[in-house]
């Protein structure tokens, strides 16, 4: 091909592409947009269910509020840009920008406070199934708040939504553990002299699932990695991820663990929500992110094929991070994208039309503006209104009309104008009578 050709190819390739939404993000066509808006109603009505607000911050941000130094892919995925020699970045997550509005109000909030959001978020992730590159995420969170109560009320709401999106129980399960538990236990040893290694090892633990036991001792045991474990106590940090019960947790902690303690008092409250056979105790989830210090949790479907559903957990030195003042907090993000497929797995996504009330239709243009005026004054009346509008014709109009679950159709001919009427068919009860025009 000579160069010509291979510019004109290049052109093609570079239009075809414009039209393509970018890899990992997606369009909402009217179907897809309903369904999102009936989840995306669930997650609001849950959240105000259990008492919280609703917040928003702008998607973007300045790039540090995001950048930490702990190895966490969610910092090497962000979409970054330099604008006017400023640095910003498109959310990957919410809760720094939470982080960011309890800091700026600090002094004048009563805690504790609970917020919820619904966002979308940007991650350059590695494209798998259940995994995107923009995701919109639900978020509760209660800052001011230290005790397990907050933790046990946001599992509570998680599981409500679950039930409101019509998952029978057992269909989701929320794997539980705690990172202070895991601090508690390398206190002594590892973290003695160098307790800046708790955040990094947590990340490198975080991926055990994907990589495996090998993999996860190999960089812990990295001696220029940011952990730098000897063998012996990589090996016994593994020891301590295999408990799967909070008793079988307790034999590798010290009698009087307050992290234990935490979690028996967790599990007695969940008790109470009757939830607790929901959340079984599993000590190799740590979570990836640096910030959590203490609870943790991730929400999974019980047949165990997706993605992680949602995950959170308790962040109590956040705001301190950030520079502002101490204040604990615990929150979770749920997705929209692994829920969607659960729900689609089990058919659970309810069957959403596009929702009339009424259809207006001329039979020709002189009859059009009584149309008008009659569509508006039915819209004023607070009623949905379809106006016919150019050609359309009688029968297409009525079998949309029924699809859209309308209950009238208005209908002026020339002999309704004439007689300053309007023909009114009443879809559900197939019947037909006549209005006067002005109402
Ligand atoms: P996260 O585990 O990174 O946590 O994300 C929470 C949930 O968002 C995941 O379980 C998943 O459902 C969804 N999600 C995350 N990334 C993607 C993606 N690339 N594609 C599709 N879905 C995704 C956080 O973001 C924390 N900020 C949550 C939190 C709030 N912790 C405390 N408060």
């Amino acid at each position: 091909m000579g160069e010509g050709g291979k510019r004109k190819k290049k052109k093609k390739t570079e239009a075809s592409l414009a039209l393509q939404a970018p890899r990992g993000t997606r369009d909402f066509y009217p179907d897809e947009m309903r369904r999102r808006s009936w989840l995306f109603a669930k997650f609001r009505e849950t959240a105000a269910t259990f008492g919280f607000e609703e917040v928003d911050a702008p998607m973007v941000e300045h790039l540090d509020l995001f950048r930490r130094k702990a190895g966490e892919e969610i910092v090497d995925q962000l979409y970054h840009f330099t604008l006017h020699e400023r640095e910003l970045a498109l959310r990957a997550e919410m809760t720094p920008s939470i982080a960011r509005m309890v800091i700026a109000r600090q002094g004048g909030m009563r805690f504790p406070i609970r917020w919820f959001t619904v966002t979308q978020n940007w991650r350059y992730e590695r494209m798998t199934r259940g995994r995107k590159r923009e995701h919109f995420q639900w978020n509760m969170d209660i800052w001011g708040e230290p005790g397990v109560e907050a933790e046990a009320e946001l599992l509570s709401a998680m599981f409500t939504l679950i039930g409101r999106v019509g998952l029978a129980p057992g269909k989701v399960k929320i794997r539980l553990n705690s990172r202070a538990l895991l601090e508690e236990s390398l206190r002594a040893g590892v973290l003695a002299d160098r307790p800046e290694v708790f955040e990094p090892l947590c990340v490198v633990i975080d991926k055990i699932d994907k990589i495996g036991a090998e993999a996860v001792t190999e960089q812990l045991t990295d001696e220029g990695g940011a952990v730098g474990l000897s063998p012996g106590e990589a090996e016994k940090v593994l020891e301590v991820l295999a408990a799967r019960s909070l008793d079988d947790a307790a034999r590798h902690a010290a009698t009087d663990s307050p992290a234990i303690a935490e979690l028996r008092r967790l599990y007695d409250l969940l008790d109470a929500y009757g939830i607790a056979d929901a959340v079984p105790f599993d000590a190799s989830v740590v979570r990836g992110l640096a910030y959590y210090t203490g609870v943790v949790f991730e929400a999974f479907d019980a047949g165990g094929t997706l993605r992680a559903i949602a995950g959170g957990g308790r962040y109590d030195r956040l705001a301190e991070t950030l520079g502002g003042k101490p204040v604990p907090a615990v929150g979770f993000g749920f997705g929209d994208v692994v829920i969607g497929e659960l729900l689609a797995d089990e058919g659970l996504w309810p069957d959403l039309q596009r929702e009339i009330d009424d259809v207006v239709f001329a039979f020709g243009p002189e009859e059009q503006p009584d149309a008008i005026r009659v569509a508006q004054r039915l819209r004023t009346a607070g009623r949905r209104v379809e106006l016919t509008i150019g050609r359309a014709k009688l029968k297409r109009v009525l079998g949309d009309a029924n699809d859209a679950g309308a209950e009238r159709v208005y209908l002026i001919g020339d002999d309704e104008r004439s007689r300053g009427v309007v023909k009114v068919r009443d879809l559900a009860r197939r019947e037909e009578h006549e209005e006067p025009l002005d109402g």
